[in-house]
């Protein structure tokens, strides 16, 4: 009998995957609270969220009832022409948690349809308006998707390189920092200005993919006001700061200036079902309106609005309703704090940085990029050996748990990560 790595081998094409030189997966035998459980009974602390998408840790009861209970009711069903009561809750409860403004949700199926959705709407809005605007202003190192349109916004580089050319323009600024803050803002002022610019797309205070890069609440506002003072619509991709992770609901939450469409996706159902949402503005929605169908937004996918994954996603607003959750939230933010002075001890270890439920730091080497791939596999398999589910993204180490997670647990995290900083 093949053993599953062998059928698996036999017939998948993982994501992200080199299959010519890539080592065996690990089969993953049950997911429980924070833990992962292997086929060899090993247990692994869950600290990446499971691709940054889990909220209140795996199998919990009350996601599961929310599952089979709709399961019974309506497991799924065709979106034009026809609603559903866990749509219109889900869209109502999304509302009420965002600035007023933020009123109309678009349902899509993850990161890079919620993204892609955002910026037809955008492209749209100022076609219908009988203005010919196309540009989009992003930032260098952003990550916003696998699809065509997200994949234009983010960073260009190895990635997708092969798909470059197909790529619409986007003009980008660097990623902010204290010496170039003037020079940026001076630069987006400037090409804001030939009142060209469609939108502005950034991830707002943390680029996830980049490396848990983090930026200030000062620079995003000050970016955003002159997005507004030049008439350009602003995405925020909260797809991966959405829902907790970084210390309030969305990233948004920190900011005065607030966007005009906003893309979640990930801790939006907790992490259990693919679901996206796009929320965009009363105005941004009005522009649809009109006698002629061709204004309206002709996009749409086979599982729009999942009953199932829309129920699952206000159970995963029940479960935020509580105050446990946010006490766990705080807790983790506290420990991160507490965490992040005891690593600025190591003189191999920069760039500390910390944004609620995140916190991620690199470790320095002058030895260049190879080195860099060393460390990775490096500390992949020293915190495997521990216990300890983390994908480094390059040299950078970074954690954001499930919130569930416990103090006692927590510090089985950082042991590691400190013995594996100890190490020669
Ligand atoms: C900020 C951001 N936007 C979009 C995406 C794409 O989401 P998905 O992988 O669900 O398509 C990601 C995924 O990591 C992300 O971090």
């Amino acid at each position: 009998m093949r053993s599953l790595i062998e059928k698996d081998k036999a017939h998948i094409w993982h994501p992200f995957t080199q299959h010519h030189t890539a080592i065996d997966p690990i089969e993953i035998v049950k997911a429980e609270g924070v833990y992962l459980f292997d086929a060899q009974g090993n247990k692994y602390i869950d600290a990446n969220s499971s691709w940054w998408v889990n909220t209140h840790g795996h199998g919990h009861p009350h996601i599961g009832e929310a599952i089979v209970n709709q399961f019974k009711t309506i497991d799924h069903i065709v979106f034009a022409g026809v609603t559903h009561s866990k749509a219109v809750e889900l869209a109502e409860r999304t509302v009420a948690l965002l600035p007023e403004h933020l009123t109309k949700v678009f349902f899509s199926d993850n990161g890079s349809t919620a993204v892609e959705v955002a910026l037809k709407m955008i492209v749209q809005y100022w076609f219908n308006k009988g203005e010919n605007k196309t540009r989009f202003l992003a930032m260098h190192g952003a990550y916003h998707g696998d699809t065509f349109g997200a994949m234009s916004v983010g960073q260009r580089g190895y990635f997708n390189a092969p798909f470059e050319g197909l790529f619409f323009d986007v003009d980008y600024i660097d990623f902010p920092s204290k010496s170039n803050t003037e020079q940026l803002l001076g630069r987006a002022e400037d090409l804001f200005a030939s009142r060209e610019f469609a939108g502005l797309i950034v991830e707002p205070l943390v680029q996830g993919a980049a490396g848990m890069r983090m930026y200030s609440v000062d620079f995003l506002d000050r970016l955003t006001s002159l997005a507004k003072k030049y008439d350009v619509r602003i995405i925020f991709d909260e797809v991966m700061t959405g829902y907790g992770r970084t210390g309030k609901m969305f990233s948004l939450d920190h900011c005065s200036v607030k966007p005009d469409i906003i893309a979640l996706s990930k801790g939006l159902t907790a992490g259990v079902m693919a679901l996206g949402l796009t929320v965009a503005s009363e105005e941004i929605y009005a522009a649809f309106l009109a006698d002629e169908t061709t204004k309206a937004l002709l996009h749409g996918h086979s599982f729009t609005a999942n009953p199932i994954a829309c129920a699952v996603a206000c159970a995963n607003l029940d479960l935020f309703e509580q105050p446990l959750t946010w006490t766990s939230i705080d807790s983790i933010c506290e420990w991160n704090n507490a965490f992040s002075e005891e690593l600025a001890n190591f003189d191999c270890v920069v760039n500390i940085r910390q944004q609620g439920t995140i916190l991620a730091f690199e470790i320095q080497s002058e030895k260049g990029n190879s080195y860099f791939s060393q460390i990775k596999e490096k500390a992949y398999e020293h915190f495997m050996s521990d216990g300890i589910l983390i994908r480094p993204l390059g040299n950078v180490i970074f954690i954001n748990p499930p919130y569930c997670i416990k103090q006692e647990e927590y510090q089985k995290i950082q042991n590691s990560i400190l013995r594996f900083l100890a190490k020669p």
